[in-house]
């Protein structure tokens, strides 16, 4: 029961590592509040994660909405104890195929958006409080396709370097999550089907995650048992790209 008591606040909580995430949480004590775009999700995973979750529907990329998001779990929740900042798209372009509309799209969702989500939370939290980013394995590793994901993804790594020093002398820990491969709806999402074979078979596992797996390691990093841990990329990628 790390997290009774605590009030843990998880945008794109709706779906896969996210909602893995927040029913792990709530098993261990914490009260959930999940966001994410679609309402639909929203609604079914609120009745995974239990009864007294709650959830917001909001766009990550949608500065305004931010103010809005945050206005009420102030009201709700008074305070934020974790800060899981989960949410992302997926997509893979060619370089020679990029657009400004694509780059923009993905670099507003998956690290302005991220950015502004910690930057506007920062009244809520207190000493002790902790945030976990979602990064990517795409950040250090040259993937054919993936240049505007892997350039917002190492900046999302960069940011719990930078957010993390800035914080640290208000007992605030930062801390990024670079998955490898984990099995979610985003493969599907991003119409990358494809890869789920070959990618399997290149993983020295020889399979892909599950989203719990990778779940336990954000509550490891949100939890006291990380207490002496900021500014870290813990990798949970079967060991792809460490062998
Ligand atoms: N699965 C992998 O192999 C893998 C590997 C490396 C990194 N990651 C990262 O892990 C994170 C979670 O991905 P996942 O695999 O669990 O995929 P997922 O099942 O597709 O979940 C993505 C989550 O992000 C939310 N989201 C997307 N765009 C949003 C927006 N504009 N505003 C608010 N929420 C938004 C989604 O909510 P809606 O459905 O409501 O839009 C959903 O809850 C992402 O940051 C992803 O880049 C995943």
């Amino acid at each position: 029961m790390r997290f009774k008591d605590k009030q843990v606040v998880i945008w794109g909580g709706n779906s896969g590592i996210g909602l893995a995430s927040a029913i792990e949480f709530r098993k261990e004590g914490g009260r959930v509040l999940i966001i994410g775009r679609n309402p639909d999700t929203l609604k079914a995973a609120l009745q995974k994660i239990g009864p007294d979750a709650l959830g917001i529907c909001a766009d990550i990329s949608d500065l305004a909405g931010l103010d809005r998001v945050y206005e009420q779990i102030k009201r709700d929740l008074g305070r934020i104890d974790v800060l899981f900042v989960n949410s992302g798209i997926g997509g893979a372009i060619p370089m020679r195929q990029m657009t400004v509309a694509k780059w923009d799209e993905m670099m507003n969702v998956n690290l302005r958006g991220p950015f502004f989500a910690v930057q506007k939370a920062l009244p809520l939290l207190r000493r002790g409080s902790s945030i976990v980013l979602t990064s990517s394995i795409g950040h250090f590793r040259g993937l054919p396709d993936n240049t505007h994901y892997a350039a917002a993804k190492a900046g999302i790594r960069s940011l719990a370097r930078t957010i993390g020093v800035e914080l640290v002398g208000e007992g605030i820990r930062v801390n990024c999550l670079s998955p490898g491969p984990i099995d979610t709806p985003l493969l599907g999402r991003s119409g990358m089907e494809a890869l789920r074979e070959p990618v399997r078979e290149i993983n020295p596992m020889k399979r892909w995650g599950d989203p719990v797996e990778a779940a336990r390691a954000v509550l490891f990093l949100a939890s006291d048992d990380a207490s002496f841990i900021t500014g870290f990329d813990l990798v949970v990628d079967g060991g792809m790209c460490s062998f």
